[in-house]
């Protein structure tokens, strides 16, 4: 497979390439904001679960306006499990955030200085059990909003992605408790294919007496309970809104590589290829041969070459001893 045949099939990777944002991502938020205005007003911001950085590349260009440098009173502080690239005038943390150690790190660069938005673009390493994939989707949704209410100034936004599966209405319940306004949105950017989804909660406003906690026990909602069964007035219908300019670029479709007549195309590399990814050590072996081998008789024909992972992007920021390193100490073998 060519390099350019991922281009072909998703229009808004090859986009991103192109424009310098770090992950197709980018468009989803960009598309939120044309619709929601998400951006206005807005001085102090947290981008939780973000890596490898394009919604941080956003806010810093929305709010700094491009360089990274913009008014004193600007900040970004971006979150991540993962390790990220440097981003200018962007604080970034290395933590898990449903862990309240995580947490406490992201509070103590706001104190008494309140956010205007929280984003969170979280997603958990998908089983393919819709279930379990969506009721830890669920999880991390509800982390961020704990995070959220230790840290939103009053009438703020949060925004952060769901997976529109069959409890959306249990945690749309739960959001409105601290939100007003809450809507579901779709992105253009975001495939008709996934039940991903953005929730944009506007508003913010905690029950009188509310003290952010978090462990606290009002977030954790029996699941017992299927509102979708609910009548009348006590039913709930989660509002949705599918949005981004209707003209803008399908992210369902194959687009040829020529997008327009006497525009040339041209491959352009990833912004910011994966530092220190887990599949590192797994190229690695490839790469050298030094993968475990089923015994079998001996092949009558020569082997075709093994395949290259010319479409993972290459990775940086390792030094190539100290993998080989690892590669080594886990196979029991001296340098
Ligand atoms: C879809 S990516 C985010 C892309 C990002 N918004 C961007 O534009 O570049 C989802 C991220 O969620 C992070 N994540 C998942 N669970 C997390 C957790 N418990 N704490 C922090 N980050 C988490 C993953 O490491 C991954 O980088």
């Amino acid at each position: 497979m060519g390099r350019s045949s991922k281009d072909k099939r998703d229009i808004y990777y090859r986009l991103a390439k192109e424009e310098g944002w770090r992950a197709r991502s980018a468009f989803k938020l960009l598309q939120l904001d044309e619709e929601f205005q998400l951006f206005e007003g807005v001085r102090r911001a947290v981008d939780l679960c973000a890596a490898p950085g394009s919604w941080s590349q956003v806010l810093s260009r929305k709010l700094k306006g491009g360089a990274g440098e913009g008014p004193e009173s600007v900040k970004i502080v971006a979150v991540d499990l993962q390790a990220m690239a440097p981003l200018p005038g962007v604080v970034q943390i290395q933590g898990d955030i449903t862990k309240v150690s995580t947490a406490q790190e992201i509070i103590q660069h706001f104190e008494g200085q309140p956010a205007d938005l929280v984003v969170c673009d979280g997603a958990p390493d998908v089983t393919g059990l819709h279930d379990i994939d969506e009721y830890i989707q669920a999880q991390l949704l509800l982390a961020a909003l704990n995070i959220t209410t230790h840290v939103l100034n009053k009438g703020g936004t949060f925004v952060a992605k769901i997976f529109r599966g069959k409890d959306v209405t249990l945690l749309y319940s739960q959001l409105r408790i601290f939100f007003p306004d809450v809507t579901c949105a779709k992105p253009r950017s975001s495939r008709n294919s996934s039940i991903e989804a953005f929730v944009v909660c506007r508003g913010y406003c905690p029950p009188e007496g509310y003290v952010p906690n978090m462990s606290n026990p009002l977030l954790d909602h029996c699941y017992d309970v299927d509102f979708n069964q609910l009548e009348g007035p006590n039913r709930v219908i989660v509002p949705f809104l599918a949005c981004g300019d209707l003209s803008a670029y399908d992210s369902d479709q194959t687009y040829p590589l020529q997008l327009a007549p006497g525009k040339e195309y041209s491959y352009v590399p990833p912004t910011q290829p994966p530092i220190c990814p887990p599949y590192q050590e797994a190229c690695f072996l490839k790469r050298n041969n030094l993968l475990a081998k089923e015994p079998g008789p001996a092949p009558l024909e020569e082997a075709d070459p093994a395949p290259t992972y010319g479409s993972a992007p290459e990775p940086q920021g390792c030094p190539p001893e100290a993998a080989v390193e690892n590669v080594l100490a886990s196979l029991s073998v001296s340098p």
